[in-house]
């Protein structure tokens, strides 16, 4: 096939794009840049020994989209492009709405006119808002979220679920990430954060590498095995592989699933997972509980398995193992 990533030169749009040239597909990226940088389509070249074609553009720029679309027999579309920072949304909640939805309005549209009818969507885990572990897909979605990141993923799973009841050749799928960890294991690709991460592994790897001191962990108190924040880990790789499943078992209609391993991580279990694969200690102080976490969630994974033959095979041992093998080989990441 050949797939439209859309934020293809990303952390998770860049694992895929390994995952679908080995499996004999040609990705074509279109990514703005925006929290990106182009090294990674080199490095995905070194992995792989194939140059993809590479257009930079904002999605919201329709004529720019068109254009790709016009020149290249697109078979089916994933759409990665997105902002993501939790916390910068809740400052510029503009922004977000109009990077993240409008981007996607325009990508909807230019498909109808191209007939390209397969979609698969980077939802996530957050459009539950605070609901009873697991976390299932017939749960009603969008009560609670609480900034507006979230509310994207769950305005544009509104918007895919009322194109795809328009027309009943549509293939849609939301995929509703847990927490994607872990990097390539060539150590060339991985998660590349700007300035301060947001994120706990990457902290952690930052860390580890003496880019900063010590981690702040964001509660010790709460109704949790150890009293910290759990989480459902999965290894970008095993997300990676979920996108593949999802374009071939791909059916008319819209479809929600969950691309989680259905196990909780505890903050300190990541951090002595990571210490033992690392060989190195993180220090680490208590600091008081992040506004808008919840304390424990996880992936109901069993739909993913049923319905995309799909399941995580790697271990949150071997997420901090490759997250530890790409930041230690690459301490500025692609700068
Ligand atoms: P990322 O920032 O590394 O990749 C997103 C890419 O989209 C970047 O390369 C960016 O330059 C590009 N982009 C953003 N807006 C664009 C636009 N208007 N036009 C063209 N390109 C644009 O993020 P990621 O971690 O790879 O996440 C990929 C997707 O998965 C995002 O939609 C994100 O919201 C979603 N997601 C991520 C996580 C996570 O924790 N990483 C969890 C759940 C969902
Ligand atoms: N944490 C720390 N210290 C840090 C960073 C995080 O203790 O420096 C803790 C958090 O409190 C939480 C856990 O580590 O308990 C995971 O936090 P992350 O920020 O790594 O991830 P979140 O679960 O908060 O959010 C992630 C993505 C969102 C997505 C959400 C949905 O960042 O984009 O998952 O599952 F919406």
């Amino acid at each position: 096939m050949n797939i439209l990533v859309t934020g293809g030169v990303g952390y998770i749009g860049s694992h895929t794009a390994v995952k679908l040239i080995e499996a004999g597909h040609t990705p074509i990226v279109v990514d703005s840049l925006v929290n990106s940088n182009v090294e990674s389509l080199a490095r995905i070249e070194q992995i792989t020994g194939t140059k993809q074609l590479f257009y930079k553009a904002d999605l919201r720029d329709r004529d720019a989209l068109d254009a790709i679309f016009s020149s290249n027999r697109l078979d089916a579309v994933i759409h990665f492009a997105g902002l993501k920072a939790v916390g910068e949304s809740t400052e510029k909640p503009l922004y977000y709405y109009q990077n993240n939805l409008d981007s996607t309005l325009v990508l909807l549209d230019v498909m109808q006119a191209h007939a390209v009818k397969k979609l698969v969507f980077s939802s996530s885990a957050t459009v539950y808002g605070s609901a009873p572990v697991p976390y299932v897909e017939t749960y009603p979605a969008g009560q609670g979220i609480t900034n507006p990141y979230g509310r994207t993923k769950y305005f544009v799973e509104e918007m895919m679920s009322d194109v795809a009841k328009s027309d009943d050749t549509l293939e849609f799928t939301s995929l509703r990430y847990f927490n994607p960890v872990g990097a390539h294991p060539s150590g060339l690709i991985g998660e590349n954060p700007n300035g301060t991460p947001n994120n706990l592994m990457p902290y952690i790897t930052q860390v580890a590498v003496g880019k900063r001191d010590k981690l702040g962990i964001f509660g010790d108190n709460y109704d949790t095995i150890d009293g910290t924040g759990v989480r459902d880990y999965i290894h970008v790789d095993d997300l990676a592989e979920g996108h593949l499943a999802a374009l071939i078992h791909a059916t008319p209609g819209y479809h929600t699933v969950n691309l989680g391993s259905g196990r909780g991580t505890s903050v300190l279990e990541l951090v002595h997972a990571f210490e033992v694969a690392a060989g190195v200690t993180i220090p680490y102080k208590i600091l008081p509980r992040r506004s808008g976490d919840l304390p424990a969630y996880y992936a109901d994974a069993s739909l993913a398995a049923s319905r995309l033959n799909w399941r995580t095979t790697r271990t949150i041992e071997d997420a901090c193992r490759d997250s530890w093998n790409w930041q230690s080989k690459n301490p500025e990441g692609y700068n």
